[in-house]
């Protein structure tokens, strides 16, 4: 009986207290695992940390949230402000230096836009962990769960603020560690450090009309010999849904130079991921986002 009281006393205290993981030989993988959970912590912090003073009661009432909506994006950013202290002494303790906070692009103007990029930004950061939990090792495993299952909460109450079902889908999408950084970067402008994780030309898209999706990339911005979009050249975007093993890969019509479309299968909602791939559909996820991606990934929200 005793061994048992002890360790759910021990587990009760590193929990309530949110004190850092002790010195231990962190593995590669948790070290580069936890500087980006401090990477994409850093960015929400300054997201909610502005959404919090941004704007008056009266602002918020004439955009049509409840009373009590900024005080849950206030209570959300000072929750952002401590896993963010929380990932960064965990890495100091271990003698690694934490990710600093970057200059950011977050481009809002008005509670509700601060609303949509809110749910861009948390479905980011809840993803990364989501497809991060595999790589850590166990201990971690269960502080990256933890933090998870309160971005998705964060997540659900911001999609409720803006009128959206709060869990539009039966699972949520994992991203990869690189898809997750190269995300990232759209909401950043300079940085005093970059993670060891390679930046991929980006994917934009321009709009969706009826079910065709137009985007766009940079052409010649790959390591690739044949430059993307070359005569001859298939291409296809890949789809990434709430089944992450089965991405749709959809032939892309291109246009001018660096410009295509694809139609948009039926059947998808929430959050979903796309890129540009010259594979019609014959990588795993893994492949996919890292050697397999020519540009991208995209963020697309549906519902
Ligand atoms: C954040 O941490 C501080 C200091 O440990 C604590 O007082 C506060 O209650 C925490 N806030 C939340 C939202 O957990
Ligand atoms: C492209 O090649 C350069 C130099 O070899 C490398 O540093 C960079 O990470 C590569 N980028 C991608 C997207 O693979
Ligand atoms: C996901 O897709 C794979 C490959 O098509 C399939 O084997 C698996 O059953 C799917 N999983 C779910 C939960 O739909
Ligand atoms: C970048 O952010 C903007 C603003 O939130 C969004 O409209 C756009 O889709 C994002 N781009 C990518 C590549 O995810």
């Amino acid at each position: 009986m005793f061994p048992s009281i002890l360790l759910h006393l021990s587990l009760a205290v590193s929990f309530a207290a949110s004190i850092p993981i002790q010195r231990r030989a962190l593995s590669q993988n948790d070290i580069i695992g936890l500087q980006l959970a401090g990477y994409l912590e850093n960015l929400e912090l300054s997201l909610y940390s502005g959404g919090c003073e941004g704007f008056t009661n009266v602002q918020w009432a004439t955009d049509g949230f409840p009373a009590t909506f900024q005080q849950d994006v206030c209570a959300i950013a000072e929750q952002q402000q401590n896993q963010t202290e929380f990932i960064s002494t965990t890495l100091e303790t271990n003698g690694i230096p934490a990710p600093q906070a970057c200059s950011y692009s977050l481009s809002y103007d008005s509670p509700t836009s601060f609303v949509l990029l809110a749910n861009q930004i948390t479905s980011l950061s809840l993803g990364y962990y989501l497809g991060s939990l595999a790589g850590f090792s166990p201990e971690l495993q269960t502080v990256a769960a933890s933090i998870l299952s309160v971005e998705a909460r964060h997540d659900a109450i911001i999609r409720n603020g803006m009128g959206a079902s709060p869990f539009p889908t039966n699972q949520d999408v994992p991203l990869s560690s690189i898809w997750a950084y190269n995300l990232a970067q759209n909401y950043t402008t300079s940085c005093p450090q970059q993670l060891p994780i390679d930046l991929l030309p980006p994917l934009s898209f321009n709009g969706i009309s009826g079910s065709t999706l137009d985007f766009s990339w940079t052409p010649s911005a790959n390591n690739f010999s044949a430059p993307v979009g070359a005569a001859g050249q298939n291409l296809y975007l890949a789809i990434v849904h709430t089944n992450a093993s089965d991405p749709i890969y959809q032939e892309v019509q291109t246009g001018q130079q660096g410009q295509g479309t694809v139609q948009l299968p039926e059947g998808l909602g929430g959050v979903v991921y796309a890129a540009l791939t010259a594979s019609s559909g014959d990588l795993t996820y893994h492949e996919l986002t890292t050697t397999g991606t020519l540009a991208g990934p995209a963020q697309l929200v549906l519902s």
